[in-house]
């Protein structure tokens, strides 16, 4: 698979970036150490397992085995293909790639296409912006409060109320109409052709956290209804899984370990304008889980702003239980009647809102204040209403620790038995499939044996004992396949004068467990001196090769006692001589 691309580019590419800054930039990584560590993004867990090795340029997770150089890790983490990570990779490398076989990358080839569609949407909606029949555009967007600067950075657009500008235009520059419509910009006519889907609207290009738009938002200048059209679904937009505005936030995110979410287009652009900046948008639907996680590479702490209006419904809270799920914190500020954020912060400044967001409010007493102010909790049925409501959110905790705590305080506060909100507790408990799926997603290192782990360390560690190795072992003596795999293209990039980089390797290896394997081999524990490397690695061939014609004899007795029974002398006299000369050999 790597094939597409030379390996001296790979091997650029990967001695320039350094994995901890790409990880980084999703996952909060901690010193550990000479290595870094983090909860794992591949599976749930709550103590770190997830090794990031600056030396090795590779990472690995000793709960799940995911395991890789930067290249997988992007593949995985952002569902990247090969070619994608390493042209990312590239670009951030400053090396240049020979062009490649295109057509053998239709699929990517077609996302592609749909993202550089979308890139000339929004570069012709945003010149539009700047021509002269945009004038009231401009008015109204000036009316709003937005500068020169945001209308820039955030790439607002305009188009004028005509059938089939941005169609022409596509047409133009030699876009397939059927591109145009799978990017969810041109609608079918019941009656043959096309038209533009955006019509005399405010353009508001959805980013994903990469900086490639992959949607629109478009508001009427008016009150005319809809108020807003958005971007169907499409292989590049799928709802529930972006935010907005998360590619301008993001490293204010990670600076300030929270992000702030609030509901609409505006809300995030004006409060990011007076300096709010770790900000995004939901884009008025319910949070999903793919949503939390997406925040989670960047913090686990939530603060939702909720509009004056939106406030104290239940429904719109019980969404936020998925941040509960993720186990991140979150916290609630609801605006005075009226107000969304856009609007509270023009009339009070961001430093008003920024106090309110300071002194948000946990999750879990906003809500009982909500209940206790919708149900009279003095009546013993809305008293149970109240309890039942709570446990919902309260089931979704994880944390047995953290959960037993605040069922103690609702207990206090509703006045209520702890022992008979537990059990209503446990009720819940059952309703539900899995409570905790990370046992099932956990995978169990490779039974594999401590030999053939221990001679491809040290062949990694000191590529200089991988002649001494090679002159007595050949690939198929590892008994294992990964193994055998991993020491041939050891051998064959030795051979071939390359360094025999850890992160090189894996890029040959594809994704099966080979490169578990390998990540398992480089992190055993050992404090090997050279001299003691040597003696050990002719220690481990020695075994190996013992291990082998055990395995080897085993298999002949099998087979002879086979023979025997099935009467065929022939073949039992050829395996029997077979059997004398191993054990002659071995003296
Ligand atoms: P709001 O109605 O709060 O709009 O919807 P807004 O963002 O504050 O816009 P202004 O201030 O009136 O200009 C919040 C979000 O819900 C989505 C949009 O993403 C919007 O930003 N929405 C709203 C739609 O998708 N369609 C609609 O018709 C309305
Ligand atoms: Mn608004």
């Amino acid at each position: 698979m790597a094939g597409l691309i030379p390996d001296n580019c790979l091997e650029d590419i990967l001695s320039r970036v350094n994995i901890v800054d790409v990880i980084s930039a999703y996952v909060p990584l901690k010193k550990a150490g000479r290595n870094f560590k983090a909860c794992c993004p591949f599976h749930e867990e709550k103590t770190p397992s997830f090794v990031v090795s600056a030396d090795r340029q590779i990472y690995h997770c000793f709960g799940c085995g995911e395991s890789g150089n930067a290249f997988k890790f992007l593949m995985r983490h952002e569902r990247m293909e090969f070619l994608e990570a390493v042209e990312l990779l590239a670009k951030k490398a400053g090396v240049v790639l020979p062009e490649t076989k295109k057509q053998d990358q239709t699929a990517v080839n077609f996302v592609n296409q749909l993202y550089k569609v979308n890139e000339l949407a929004a570069a012709f909606y945003e010149n539009n912006l700047s021509l002269p029949p945009a004038k009231h555009a401009k008015d109204y967007l000036g009316k709003r409060g937005l500068t020169e600067e945001s209308l820039k950075l955030f790439k607002l657009g305009f188009v004028p109320d005509k059938w089939d500008l941005l169609l022409n235009y596509l047409k133009s520059k030699n876009v397939s109409l059927s591109v145009m419509e799978k990017a969810g910009l041109i609608v079918p006519k019941d009656n043959g052709g096309y038209y533009d889907r955006y019509r005399n609207r405010i353009i508001f290009p959805i980013l994903d956290a990469r900086d490639r738009v992959i949607g629109f938002g478009a508001r009427v200048l008016d009150n005319s209804l809809p108020k807003y059209i958005n971007s169907p679904e499409t292989p590049v937009y799928v709802k529930g899984r972006n935010l907005y505005g998360l590619n301008f936030a993001k490293d204010a995110i990670r600076e300030l370990d929270f992000v702030v979410i609030v509901e609409g287009y505006l809300d995030v652009i004006v409060p990011f304008q007076a300096g709010l900046k770790n900000i995004v948008a939901s884009s008025g639907t319910a949070f999903t889980s793919e949503q939390a996680r997406l925040l989670k590479r960047y913090t686990s702490n939530v603060v939702v702003v909720y509009d004056g209006d939106a406030a104290g419904q239940i429904a719109s809270l019980r969404s936020l239980d998925i941040f509960i799920e993720e186990e991140m914190s979150v916290k609630i500020v609801s605006l005075p009647a009226g107000f969304d954020p856009d609007s509270f912060v023009r009339k009070n400044g961001v430093d008003s809102l920024k106090e309110k967001i300071s002194k948000a409010q946990n999750l879990f007493d906003y809500k009982l204040g909500v209940l206790k102010s919708r149900f009279n909790y003095r009546n013993i049925d809305e008293k149970a209403k109240i309890a039942q409501a709570m446990l919902e959110s309260l089931a979704k905790i994880k944390d047995a620790v953290l959960r037993s705590e605040y069922l103690k305080k609702l207990a206090q506060d509703l006045d209520i038995k702890e022992d008979a909100l537990f059990q209503e507790l446990k009720k819940i408990d059952t309703g539900k499939p899995s409570v905790n799926h990370s046992a099932i997603e956990v995978r169990k290192q490779l039974n594999i044996s401590p030999t053939e782990k221990l001679l491809i360390k040290l062949m990694l560690e000191e590529n200089d004992l991988i002649t001494r190795i090679k002159n007595s072992l050949h690939p198929h003596d590892f008994i294992d396949e990964r193994s055998t795999k991993i020491v041939t293209h050891i051998f064959k990039l030795f051979d071939e004068g390359r360094s025999v980089e850890p992160n090189l390797l894996m890029s040959h290896l594809g994704h099966d467990d080979s490169t578990q394997l390998l990540c398992e081999s480089i992190f055993l524990p050992d404090q090997l001196s050279s001299d003691e490397k040597e003696k050990v690695a002719d220690d481990c061939v020695k075994r190996l090769k013992h291990e082998k014609s055990r395995l080897h004899r085993q298999s002949l007795e099998q087979e002879i006692k086979i023979a025997q029974n099935s009467g065929d002398e022939d073949k039992l006299q050829s395996l029997l001589q077979e059997f004398h000369g191993l054990i002659k050999k071995k003296g």
